[in-house]
């Protein structure tokens, strides 16, 4: 429990560097655009095209793919699942795919 609650805690504080969202109110999800902005900008962007994280608009991502990376993490990136809901995960991998189709590129 009490390293649940520090992650989450990191979490937040993440999102709080990131200068956009309180999130005190995590467990509510809104739109795909808030879930992303508050949750993934930091380190991918808000256009998603990558800050300290990679971007995101490359050939071989899947909505899948996206849905696992973020369930489960993968090197420097937390896993969010537990942390986020599952309907704020669907969001945000909603954001993903909308980022990418802007930036021309399908998500099947
Ligand atoms: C703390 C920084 C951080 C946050 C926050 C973060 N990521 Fe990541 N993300 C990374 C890093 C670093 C990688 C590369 C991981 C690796 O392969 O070692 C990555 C990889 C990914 C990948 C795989 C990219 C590829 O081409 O294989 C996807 C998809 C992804 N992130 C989506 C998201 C989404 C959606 C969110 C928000 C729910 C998010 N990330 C939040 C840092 C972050």
């Amino acid at each position: 429990m009490a390293a649940a609650t520090l992650a989450a805690v990191a979490v937040l504080t993440l999102v709080a560097c990131g200068g956009k969202a309180k999130a005190s109110s995590s467990s509510t999800p809104r739109t795909p655009e808030f879930v992303y902005n508050s949750t993934c900008s930091t380190c991918h962007g808000v256009d998603c095209r990558g800050s300290s994280g990679p971007d995101l608009t490359g050939p071989d991502l899947t909505r899948a793919t996206i849905d696992t990376q973020v369930r489960q993490g993968k090197g420097r990136m937390p896993a969010f699942e537990g942390r986020l809901s599952d309907a704020a995960i669907a969001l945000a991998v909603d954001r993903v795919v909308e980022l990418r189709q802007k930036a021309g590129m399908q998500t099947p």
